[in-house]
């Protein structure tokens, strides 16, 4: 493996990302990593997919001028509607990801799959796209869950009215019977606990994190190879959201003392 000083540039509309991060950061821990979180701009799931084209782009090139060698976008809606736009723009690798369907689809043993996700991720086309390709016989239901985003974006993952907010779009898919839960979002697996609490241990949930994690790792390899791991790799972080907020949420969801800079892209 060679040394590369270059980091890895990450962004998600808020925080969600950083479940993704973390998986990034337990494989390749030499790497420098840079993270930017559009929490002003979020929730994109209820935005149009020209606002998060353009919001995509701008995080895309800032993170570029930083020195990025490759780009993570670490959120399913910015994926459904840029990631192509992106990867026809900038030569360098773009990581993207999508609601995990095609392994639900060969986990499920009922034939009933469910996808949790936001509005922007269903309605686009390339989920229709991904249902015509893996569905096949299975049923997928789907529910966008609305509030989850800007609950994990305050840090606020406890409490009895964040588990109502999680049963009321859980429950249904449990009462119509899935046996695998698809977390679309890259801000669901905050509250993964309390949807495994409603779902049972007969229920599978799974997110695409570590999935992300690996692809990046293989794109890397790819061009070039992993910074050593025997220098540890250090978080840069950004925030368009306000910043005592973006500070509060970031040491819930990362670590206490982690201090975002302000994004003003
Ligand atoms: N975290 C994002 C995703 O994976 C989007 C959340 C949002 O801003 O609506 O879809």
């Amino acid at each position: 493996m060679s040394t590369h000083a270059a980091p890895i540039g990450v962004f998600d509309s808020g925080l969600g990302g950083l479940s993704v991060l973390r998986h990034i950061r337990a494989l390749l821990p030499g790497e420098h990593l840079l993270y930017c979180a559009d929490s002003g701009h979020a929730p994109y799931g209820e935005k149009t997919p020209e606002f998060i084209r353009a919001r995509s782009q701008a995080l895309t090139e800032f993170l570029i001028d930083r020195g990025a060698r490759a780009i993570v976008i670490a959120c399913n809606t910015a994926t459904a509607q840029a990631a192509t736009y992106l990867r026809e723009r900038y030569g360098l690798p773009i990581v993207a990801m999508e609601p995990a369907v095609k392994p639900a689809v060969a986990a499920t043993r009922c034939g009933i799959v469910g996808v949790l996700a936001t509005t922007g991720t269903l309605q686009s086309a390339r989920f229709a796209a991904l249902l015509d390709n893996h569905a096949g016989e299975v049923e997928v239901l789907t529910e966008a869950c609305r509030g989850w985003v800007d609950c994990v974006e305050r840090g606020e993952l406890e409490g009895p009215a964040v588990r109502a907010m999680v049963a009321r779009h859980v429950e249904p898919l449990l009462a119509a019977g899935a046996d695998v839960l698809v977390l679309g979002c890259t801000h669901y697996p905050f509250l993964r606990p309390h949807i495994e609490a409603l779902a049972g241990p007969r229920v599978a949930v799974i997110d695409t994190g570590l999935a992300v994690a690996r692809q990046l790792v293989r794109r890397l390899a790819e061009a070039g190879g992993a910074a050593e791991p025997g220098t540890p790799g250090q978080e840069t972080f950004w925030s368009s959201g306000a910043p005592d907020a973006a500070r509060r949420a970031l040491a819930a969801l990362w670590h206490a003392g982690a201090e975002p800079q302000r994004l003003s892209v």
